[in-house]
């Protein structure tokens, strides 16, 4: 049966588009929902134009109160009938209570190669380290931050002139490639990692 996919997004939403856009033919799966936690997420207005629903929870409204932002994201997957979610660059931490529901359901991309770089400034922290290679990952959500199963992984070489803005500007183009593959093995129940570079 096909199965029904959620991105849930933050910003600009490249990410989304490219998995959106991968979900035609014999795809195993299709999007049903886009949903962000800011109104003004640019990628809200992307997900139309690919006549996709969406839908926005913002979640300042709520203050320091997850679990009812929370409980309004999960009656919004539960009523579109979802069966993947794939967190596309949605920066709000999720409670493990949330995660637990979706556990074995959801996807997230994070820019780095996992397990180094969890958390925020990733580009820049693999420089600061002096590495010569970095990447993004694609892994099973869990209650950990930018933990869980990998699923798959990109990588590039950094350069001598790379700043934090070439880096992640290299980077995108390989991610709009690794979420898309990853997703289509694992709404076909296949796990086996993807790698992508060298
Ligand atoms: C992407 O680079 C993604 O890996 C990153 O946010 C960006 C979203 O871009 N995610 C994280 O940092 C999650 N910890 P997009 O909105 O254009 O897809």
């Amino acid at each position: 049966m096909t199965k029904r996919v959620a991105i849930l997004i933050s910003g600009s939403g490249s990410n989304m588009v490219a998995l959106a856009q991968s979900m035609t033919g014999d795809h195993p799966a299709r999007p049903v929902l886009v949903i962000s936690n800011d109104p003004q997420a640019g990628g809200l207005a992307k997900a139309r134009a690919l006549h996709i629903p969406t839908f926005a929870i913002d979640h300042k409204p709520f203050g320091k109160d997850r679990a009812a932002f929370e409980g309004a994201l999960h009656q919004a997957l539960v009523t579109a009938k979802v069966d993947i979610i794939c967190l596309a660059g949605f920066m709000r931490i999720l409670t493990a209570d949330f995660v637990s529901k979706w556990e074995g359901c959801m996807l997230n991309i994070h820019p780095s190669l996992l397990p180094k770089y969890k958390g925020l400034e990733t580009h820049a922290r693999a420089l600061a380290a002096g590495d010569k290679i970095h990447g993004c990952t694609v892994h099973e959500a869990t209650a950990a931050l930018d933990d869980g199963p990998i699923l798959g992984q990109a990588r590039i070489d950094i350069r001598p002139d790379d700043t934090a803005e070439t880096l992640a500007a290299r980077l995108l183009p390989l991610e709009h490639q690794l979420y898309p593959a990853v997703l289509r093995r694992f709404a076909a129940e296949d796990k086996t990692p993807v790698l992508l570079g060298h």
